[in-house]
């Protein structure tokens, strides 16, 4: 019970690594706000988390909208207490007939919105939830990064590329500014994990990705979620600025 009583905020709750993670600390004692831009299956999922006994609160809410974020940040505060982590884990990879699309063809829409939700919505709630975290002198941040933000990925188009990148340099920026107020800022780099997400392309590049990655096979939300949890945990009280590969050694760097 490495979590008991502890406050946690999770970002993309609903989907599939976040929901890994939302169980992962809730199995651990924490109580945990949930943000999704999914209402219904934001309030289906809660209903069924607090009916297993959970303590969790869901607020709607599209991160990529400051006030959006202050709103939730406020309700989760008001319900559970403050947070002292925050898992950044929301983010998106839009594709276009299961493609990603030149910079020749990228609709500037297109872009801005991965960049609000990506990279934006990382700031908003970083922002919220440091003020507590600074006077109570602790606080664990994880950031959703990609491998793709790591190493060039032919299945993923720029504005993914670059949001995930721009998180790695956030994560060793935050961690030494955060540093002398004991929190700790990691960031996750998964490879190929069976969510959701997978679905915007075709099975045969997915089959491709498991040819080339080390273990032949995908990974799985709750493979996320453990490496997440070790960086939310006092286990990872010495490690900041760190990011961490779950990608079962697909594009190593
Ligand atoms: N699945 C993978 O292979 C993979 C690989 C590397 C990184 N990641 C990253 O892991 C994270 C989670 O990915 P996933 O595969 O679980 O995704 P998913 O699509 O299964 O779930 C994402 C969740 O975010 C929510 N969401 C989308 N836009 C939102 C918004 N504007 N505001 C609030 N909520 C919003 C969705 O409703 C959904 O519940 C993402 O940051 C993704 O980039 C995933």
């Amino acid at each position: 019970m490495r979590f008991q009583n502890q406050v946690a905020i999770v970002t993309g709750a609903a989907g599939g690594i976040g929901s890994a993670i939302v169980e992962g600390l809730l199995a651990e004692g924490a109580y945990v706000g949930l943000i999704d831009a999914n209402a219904t299956a934001g309030a289906a999922y809660a209903d069924r988390l607090r009916a297993a006994g959970h303590r969790v609160h869901f607020v709607p809410t599209d991160v990529s909208q400051f006030d959006a974020c202050q709103t939730a940040y406020d309700a989760m505060t008001d319900a559970l207490g403050p947070a002292t982590i925050l898992v950044n884990n929301v983010g998106i990879s839009p594709k276009t007939d299961g493609r990603a699309l030149n910079v020749w063809e990228m609709p500037p829409q297109e872009w801005d919105k991965v960049v609000d939700v990506n990279l934006n919505s990382v700031f908003y709630m970083t922002r919220l939830a440091t003020p507590h975290m600074v006077k109570q002198n602790t606080g664990r941040i994880i950031n959703m990064s990609s491998v793709a933000g790591r190493a060039y990925c032919d299945i993923v188009a720029a504005h993914y590329a670059a949001t995930k990148a721009a998180l790695i340099g956030l994560t060793r920026h935050w961690a030494a500014e955060l540093g002398p107020h004991q929190i700790t800022v990691n960031a996750l780099a998964p490879g190929r994990i069976a969510t959701p997400l997978l679905k915007s392309v075709p099975q045969e590049i997915n089959d491709a990705v498991v040819n080339v990655t080390a273990l032949r096979r995908l990974g799985t939300p709750e493979e996320v979620a453990d490496a997440c949890l070790y960086f939310a945990s006092d286990q990872a009280r010495f490690v900041t600025g760190q990011v961490l590969d779950v990608a079962g050694g697909w594009l190593m760097t």
